[in-house]
């Protein structure tokens, strides 16, 4: 497995955008943007993390698996690869954003050195493209939490 920074068409990769974000509403608006790396086997992109700049943080925007190749270090490496070009980059801070309901990626983010930074409550509302009722490991999908992994002192 590579990974390498991508620099194809970025709508190309919209289904793995997809299977990070419910919202096609919400991936028009961020699916152009940034610096995306890529995992790639074989010839074959399996994975794929989106980082958007602003100031001196970024961002985290997508990141995503192929279902079949999750729980093999990809995502682990993806994020690696992620903190590398951040620390190049003198980042101060890597930001990223997820459900509170999807207890899975609070734990995976949490295991490459996140930590807890705040709480957006109703975040995923219909105005935002987020089809009610969406249900996550038996949580409604209602609050978006943020997660920071301070890089100050590491460049
Ligand atoms: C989140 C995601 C990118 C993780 O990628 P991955 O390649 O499966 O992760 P890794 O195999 O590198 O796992 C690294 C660690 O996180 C854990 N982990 C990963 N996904 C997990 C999950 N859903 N639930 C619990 N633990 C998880 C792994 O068990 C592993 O733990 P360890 O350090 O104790 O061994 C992947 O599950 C995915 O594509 N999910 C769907 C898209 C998505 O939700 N994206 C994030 C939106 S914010």
């Amino acid at each position: 497995m590579l990974i390498h920074r991508y620099d194809g068409e970025q709508e190309l990769l919209r289904p793995l955008f997809r299977e990070a974000d419910d919202s096609e509403q919400q991936i028009d608006t961020y699916i152009d943007l940034g610096t995306v790396f890529v995992a790639e086997d074989d010839g074959e992109i399996i994975g794929h993390l989106q980082l958007i700049a602003r100031d001196d943080t970024v961002e985290l925007k997508s990141m995503a698996v192929a279902e079949n190749r999750r729980g093999t270090g990809v995502g682990r490496a993806l994020v690696r690869t992620a903190l590398e070009h951040c620390r190049q980059n003198a980042t101060r801070s890597l930001l990223v954003a997820t459900a509170a309901a999807d207890i899975g990626n609070l734990r995976f983010y949490q295991r490459q050195g996140f930590r807890m930074l705040r709480i957006e409550r109703d975040a995923f509302e219909a105005s935002t493209g987020y089809p009610g009722e969406i249900v996550i490991d038996g949580i409604p999908l209602l609050d978006r939490v943020w997660l920071s992994r301070d890089l100050s002192g590491e460049s």
